[in-house]
């Protein structure tokens, strides 16, 4: 049977995802949004794009939930995004109260959903989705890891001169300046990254990918969409499709890396019963170290919750 996604927020990520999941053919998409007119009218142009690039019209736009009834895959990137000067944690409590509302409309109308988290600050809304859904801990799972590792992987293969697709970069922790790249996992055609750089350069990548939001946000004015509707529609893929891949993903930790109770980006394995796997690395002395750090400015985020 044809799969069914809604993706909630039709502004910049949520609808270059919606339009993502369009070009894959395999699913009917249900884009929703507060705004009057807005979710119908991005919903229009990407059924009509499809005239062009060969994919059925199979988007409805909508300001309720009724029409995202059954959908086996809920996206949330409805929340504000981020500007000039701003950390995505100084987002938590307009978010939150964003995060929280849609969350309980779209598990009304979809029960046995997968919710696929994207607002941010991620690793704290992943918690809001958790606790108003009050679903398992597998059916709800963050985008972060594969954005980060993208952004890690494209620093490497422009440094090198190598093919993208032939980097094997991995990004850990949380969602934030203090995001752990894995350089021990990170690899370009088998050949380990410290066996091809400098100590000081991969450093420099390591810094430019922990702080790649905020040089996008300098750039655009406002958060990044290309690459984080593609990583969201990654995710969705390997659910839908039971693809099984290993992805990094936010996924809640009940012990695994040492971490217990919090929502964190690790591998995971994703597949129709959503995260099915924690995947464990194995990390290095100082990576480990970093892991903590990156946890502890996760709980310190994730403790202002339910405060406004
Ligand atoms: N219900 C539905 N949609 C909502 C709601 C709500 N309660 N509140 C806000 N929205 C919608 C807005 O109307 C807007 O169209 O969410 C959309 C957000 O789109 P943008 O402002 O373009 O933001 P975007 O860049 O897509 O980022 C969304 O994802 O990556 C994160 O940090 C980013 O938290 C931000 C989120």
């Amino acid at each position: 049977m044809r799969k069914k996604i809604t993706v909630v927020g039709a502004g910049n990520v949520g609808a270059t995802c919606a339009q993502e999941l369009a070009r894959r053919d395999y699913a009917d998409v249900v884009l929703v949004d507060i705004i009057p007119s807005f979710p119908q009218g991005k919903a229009l142009d990407i059924n009509q794009a499809g005239a062009v690039l060969g994919y059925e019209p199979a988007m409805t736009g909508s300001n309720g939930y009724e029409e995202t009834a059954g959908s086996d895959v809920v996206v949330v990137t409805a929340g504000r995004p981020r500007s000039p000067g701003m950390s995505r944690d100084d987002l938590v409590a307009t978010n939150e109260a964003i995060v929280s509302a849609v969350t309980k409309e779209a598990v009304r109308h979809s029960p046995d959903s997968i919710i696929v988290v994207v607002s941010n600050p991620l690793d704290a809304m992943c918690h809001v989705a958790k606790a108003t859904s009050r679903f398992r801990k597998h059916r709800v799972v963050g985008m972060a890891g594969i954005l980060d590792t993208a952004r890690f992987a494209t620093f490497i293969s422009q440094e090198l001169d190598v093919s993208v697709k032939d980097v094997t970069a991995v990004v850990l922790g949380g969602h934030g300046d203090q995001m752990v790249p894995v350089v021990s996992a990170t690899n370009v055609g088998g050949v380990p990254l410290p066996e091809l750089m400098p100590k000081a350069r991969i450093r420099k990548l390591v810094e430019r990918t922990k702080f790649g939001g905020g040089e996008l946000v300098g750039l655009l004015g406002t958060s990044a969409w290309y690459a984080p509707g593609a990583a969201a529609a990654q995710m969705v893929d390997s659910i839908c499709l039971d693809e099984k891949r290993i992805l990094p993903c936010t996924a809640y930790l009940e012990g695994e890396y040492g971490i217990d109770g919090l929502y964190m980006g690790v591998p995971v394995k994703l597949g129709t019963g959503g995260v099915e796997e924690i995947v464990k690395l194995r990390l290095t002395v100082d990576e480990k170290k970093m892991l903590r750090a990156s946890a502890a400015a996760v709980r310190d985020v994730v403790s202002v919750l339910g405060r406004s």
